[in-house]
């Protein structure tokens, strides 16, 4: 019987710590972010509930195609907490994904968002994979109408695999999902981590490594 409950308070404890490893449930109707103040919260603090409004809530150009004349061929237009403020503690967000023909979205993974894309025109080439030891790669190439999921903190990608732009619309299930993309966390980083460190990891040559930092 003692060894029931005590079973029983671990399940408990174990759920309430894992629900705090993420979001915690909202206990308001709402919580507006006010980004003026200088407090610092786990996400922002709320704005007075009586002086919100609809505009706090909303959001407009998402039918404007991102400008993709740049390296990856891709643009991003977030709709997270900091643009909607309203997000703020409700645990969700959107993005806008375009995509010139055969431009990618580079490896990435979202720290804190479970994320689900929908192609809206075009075709994409998209994948993740498993952790380690296997490593697994799991892909699909997706035609318009399609769904896929990219688990959290899992390493994604898209590419458009298709001679017209390509349009995605995705949900990630943070209002400040993150974003890492490998190139620039490994490659990019400031300062740079030595290029020892990376030709071993990589097992490159270290003139490929100082070729890479310079890119990134
Ligand atoms: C798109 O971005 C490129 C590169 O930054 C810039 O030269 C171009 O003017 C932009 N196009 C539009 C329509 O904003
Ligand atoms: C490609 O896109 C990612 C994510 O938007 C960005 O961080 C990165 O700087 C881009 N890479 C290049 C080479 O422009």
């Amino acid at each position: 019987m003692a060894k029931n409950i005590m079973l029983l308070c671990l399940v408990a404890l174990s759920f309430g710590f894992l629900a705090y490893a993420f979001e915690p449930s909202p206990l308001q109707d709402f919580c507006v972010a006010d980004t003026s103040s200088s407090a610092r919260v786990n996400g922002h603090v709320c704005k007075n509930p009586g002086s919100v409004g609809a505009e706090d809530f909303s959001f407009s150009g998402l039918h404007m195609p991102g400008n993709t004349s740049n390296p990856n061929g891709s643009r991003v237009t977030p709709v997270t907490v900091a643009q909607l403020p309203g997000l703020n503690t409700l645990g969700i967000s959107m993005v806008r994904i375009d995509y010139a023909p055969w431009g990618i979205n580079p490896p990435h993974t979202h720290p804190r968002a479970t994320e689900i894309l929908a192609v809206i025109e075009g075709s994409l080439e998209v994948g993740f994979v498993t952790s380690n030891p296997d490593n697994r790669l799991i892909t699909k190439t997706l035609q318009k109408g399609d769904v896929f999921v990219f688990p959290i903190g899992l390493v994604h990608f898209q590419r458009n695999v298709g001679t017209k732009n390509a349009v995605a619309i995705a949900a990630l299930s943070s209002q400040n999902p993150g974003v890492i993309t490998i190139a620039n966390v490994v490659f990019g980083s400031k300062p740079d981590i030595s290029s020892n460190v990376l030709a071993k990891a990589f097992q490159i040559e270290q003139s490929v490594v100082y070729h890479l930092q310079a890119t990134f």
